[in-house]
């Protein structure tokens, strides 16, 4: 049900893994279906130089944070921002459509490691971001209420 594109992301995902002592640091869980990404950033002048993923989700969740991750390389914080799963379903040729909602952990992710680089920084966090960032708190104090083991 996959294209040639999501498979070869999905068996061969960039940019996976963590980074010590990022920059910044986010996670989205989706109330969808309860799967995680987190991502790590880090980022010089503005610009993210370096960005990593690791998710617990299916093979569309996996060949879009890799897609993401290509996307919001070398991107400054306002275009990282910018990126939506429009984006990143283009950017893989297509999803079927009932896999859509996992096309949305990575952008999400990515703008919670965003919020956290500018809260880190002092920097002015606007207002979605931070009302974002409490929601994917909220969803991170239910599973480990429940015992959930995070990435
Ligand atoms: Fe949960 Fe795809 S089914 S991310």
């Amino acid at each position: 049900m996959y294209n040639e594109k999501v498979i070869e992301h999905y068996r061969h995902p960039r940019n996976v893994g963590s980074i010590e002592g990022a920059d910044g640091v986010g996670i989205f869980v989706s109330d969808f279906c309860g799967d995680i990404v987190k991502l790590w950033i880090n980022v010089v002048d503005g610009r993210i130089t370096e960005i990593k993923f690791k998710t617990q989700g299916c093979a569309a969740s996996i060949a879009s944070g890799s897609v993401l991750t290509e996307l919001a390389k070398g991107k400054t914080l306002e275009e990282a921002m910018a990126i939506t799963e429009k984006d990143i379903v283009e950017a893989l040729g297509g999803l079927p459509e009932r896999k859509i909602h996992c096309s949305v952990l990575a952008d999400d992710a990515l703008r919670d490691a965003i919020y956290d680089y500018l809260k880190r920084h002092g920097l002015p966090i606007p207002q979605y971001l931070a009302h974002k960032h409490e929601e994917i708190q909220e969803q991170v104090r239910k599973l480990d209420e429940m015992g959930y083991i995070l990435i």
